[in-house]
């Protein structure tokens, strides 16, 4: 696989914020913050060949917007292995973190694919959920929109969600004994990297929980886990900061572009890339 350029993530992120700060300071459900972050990503999916699709849902009143994104002619369309992130940030702050980081990364994962020419056995389809702040509303809408054969073409749900924590863990999800392969294959991505990595359960606390309801063997990373602090031996092997939080600033107004871990959100996304080139089966261009 690739190595994705960390600098086009960053300059994503930098876009969401300005899209937040031009939009009273949040990109949340509901919100001209929310849909103008749509239409960027969008934009930029469309420009590089990506079929995209906006599925509108409801939640508390308003309505909500996903949006899928699938890759024609590269791989068999009945075997799709397919990543995720939410794009909605809470109300109270520009949600940079939380989760303009997933957001992001799998963005620049899904440009680098089209332009590598990186063809598999298996499809690529890329999602980003709306009103996941809400109780994963989005990402139940669209796993309850599909058919049983539309469920099962499914082969792997891959979630990002906090990739960028300023004080960063390297964890991958196992949730979901279904996804084994996954957590493997993104373990294999960290060592790659170079990274240590840790096996965490995110209690189905973000959008891969309605996947794995449904029996889709699903997976993910993200640079936090459900307990409020970094522990010792974490900062030890992370070069961390033992007893302090993951991300000071989780949910608050300070999520912003400085509250970001440039080379966290960098590693994330090239483990992100590596799980996805391998689960594809990539083998022509693009696959070293
Ligand atoms: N999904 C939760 C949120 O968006 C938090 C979370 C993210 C928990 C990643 C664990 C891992 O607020
Ligand atoms: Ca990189
Ligand atoms: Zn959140
Ligand atoms: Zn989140
Ligand atoms: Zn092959």
């Amino acid at each position: 696989a690739p190595d994705i350029d960390g600098a086009k993530v960053e300059a994503h992120l930098e876009e969401l914020g300005r899209i937040a700060a031009a939009n009273g300071g949040n990109r949340a459900h509901g919100t001209p913050g929310y849909r103008a972050s749509l239409d960027y990503v969008k934009g930029e999916l469309d420009a590089a060949g990506y079929n995209t699709r906006i599925q509108q849902f409801n939640s508390g009143g308003k309505p909500g917007f996903n949006l899928i994104a699938d890759l024609p002619d590269r791989g068999d369309h009945d075997k799709v292995v397919m990543l995720g992130a939410h794009l909605d940030s809470v109300d109270i702050g520009p949600g940079i973190n939380d989760n303009g980081s997933g957001s992001a990364g799998i963005l620049e994962v899904a440009l680098t694919y089209a332009a590598s020419g990186a063809k598999g056995d298996k499809a690529i389809r890329f999602g980003w959920w709306g009103a996941e702040e809400d109780g994963l509303v989005g990402s139940k809408a669209y796993v309850t929109s599909l058919s049983a054969a539309e469920r099962e073409s499914i082969t792997a749900y891959l979630n990002f969600d906090m990739i960028g924590s300023p004080n960063p863990g390297y964890f991958v999800y196992n949730d979901d004994a279904k996804g084994d392969f996954i957590t493997e294959a993104l373990e294999e991505g960290f060592a790659a990297e170079d990274v240590p990595s840790e096996g965490v359960s995110l209690r189905g606390r973000s959008d891969h929980a309605p996947f794995m309801a449904v029996g889709i063997p699903s997976g993910g990373t993200a640079t936090l886990s459900l307990v409020p602090v970094m522990s010792q031996a974490q900062a030890a092997k992370w070069n961390g900061k033992a007893g302090q939080p993951f991300d000071p600033c989780y949910h608050r107004n300070c999520d912003t572009v400085e509250n970001i871990s440039t080379a966290a959100l960098d590693t994330h996304t090239d483990v992100a890339a590596y799980a996805a080139w391998k689960l594809t089966g990539v083998h022509a261009a693009g696959g070293s």
